[in-house]
């Protein structure tokens, strides 16, 4: 047995991954299979909103949100959000908790005043930002955070409060794996390729307020008001990737919904904390407890020395793609939902026996 620890693109539930063959390449009577049929005709019409509804159902959505599926990455949504939901020069405020969220606010910097609000304690991020109440001047137009960073390992235990200022959230690594108190938001991101599905997908659910405010100059593919108003189809929407995405959300609705996921995801990081923190030294965990992501569990070895060692013997026990990023190196374990309990306590043994046997 062979598990997948990547950080995404990810490991697919099984079920999704052995059904995506039939549903998206069976050819029809029509001679065409789900992914060669007009974007325009009605079982693909029909699909995307069957998709849009189980993801509202899962959400609990308010009827003041609305759900887009866009095409470009998490990334391209860095870009569009200042362009979309400020002004011209107006000031917008980000947290700087890790490698994204610094990402996310170096992109919104051109058209904008970009803010920095709060910030990792010390040098290098070992916790979420302080919460509790942060100076958001009022005329900003949005504060953005990014609740899990999936490089850093991090995760906000709570949220801040930005009193008027809509909260904007980058929730790629973390999305439906817990619920989510979306009132809380003026909008959510998150590219599918975690938790979702595959990549080439990108679920923006934003509040009608926020919604409004997409300039009418925009061009029509980068105007969250325009995806609204063609109903995520202002140009060929990725198909696939949607698709797949309804086949994610049934099976979670099957699994007991994001309640279910939130306990799954309690139980597979708990017992890979405790392990680390129960190797006596020989495993670290850079986060500090309270801020450690359930999703990205990033360790190193005390000695560095048998970092390469230990990927290669992970491997050939069948445990894969455990590097860090390459910007931090170390280890990291994504645990999303696909990821089953049992891929988690393969990881656990491996990792005590080479503890007994390395250290
Ligand atoms: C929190 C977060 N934001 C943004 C991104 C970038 O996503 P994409 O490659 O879809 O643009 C990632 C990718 O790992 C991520 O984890």
């Amino acid at each position: 047995m062979a598990w997948n620890f990547a950080a995404g693109p990810a490991r697919l539930p099984d079920v999704v991954l052995e059904r995506s063959a039939e549903v998206l390449f069976r050819r029809g009577i029509d001679g065409a299979s789900s992914v060669e049929r007009p974007f325009t005709g009605p079982d693909f019409r029909r699909a995307m909103a069957e998709t849009s509804q189980r993801l509202a159902g899962l959400l609990d959505l308010p009827p003041n949100y609305q759900v887009l599926f866009m095409a470009g990455g998490a990334m391209q949504q860095f870009a569009l959000l200042p362009l979309n939901l400020a002004a011209a020069g107006q000031r917008v405020a980000y947290a700087d908790s890790g490698y994204w969220s610094h990402r996310a606010m170096a992109e919104a910097g051109a058209s904008v005043v970009a803010l920095e609000v709060a910030r990792y304690p010390g040098a290098a991020p070992r916790s979420a930002p302080p919460l509790g109440r942060w100076a958001v001047p009022s005329d900003c137009a949005y504060c953005h955070i990014t609740p899990n960073e999936t490089v850093d390992g991090i995760a906000y235990p709570g949220l801040p409060d930005c009193a008027a200022v809509p909260l904007v959230a980058d929730c790629t690594s973390a999305f439906l794996t817990a619920p989510l108190a979306i009132e809380n938001f003026g909008m959510v991101y998150a590219s599918a390729q975690k938790n979702i599905g595959i990549s080439g997908l990108t679920v923006v659910v934003i509040c009608q307020d926020l919604l409004e405010r997409s300039p009418p100059e925009l061009p029509a593919v980068f105007s969250y008001r325009q995806q609204a108003a063609s109903g995520s189809c202002v140009n060929t929407p990725p198909m696939a990737a949607i698709l797949i995405a309804g086949m994610v959300f049934d099976w979670i609705a099957d699994q007991g919904g994001l309640s279910a996921m939130a306990a799954a995801s309690q139980v597979k990081a708990a017992c890979l904390y405790a392990t680390i923190d129960g190797s006596a030294g020989f495993y670290q965990a850079p986060v500090l407890p309270g801020s450690r992501s359930l999703v990205n569990v990033r360790f190193h070895l005390a000695d560095p020395e048998l970092t390469e060692t230990f990927i290669t013997e992970a491997e050939a026990a069948g445990l894969y793609h455990l590097r860090g990023h390459p910007r931090i190196g170390g280890l990291r374990a994504s645990l999303y939902n696909a990821m089953p309990v049992a891929g988690v306590i393969a990881l656990v043994d491996f990792m005590v026996d080479f503890a007994r046997r390395r250290g």
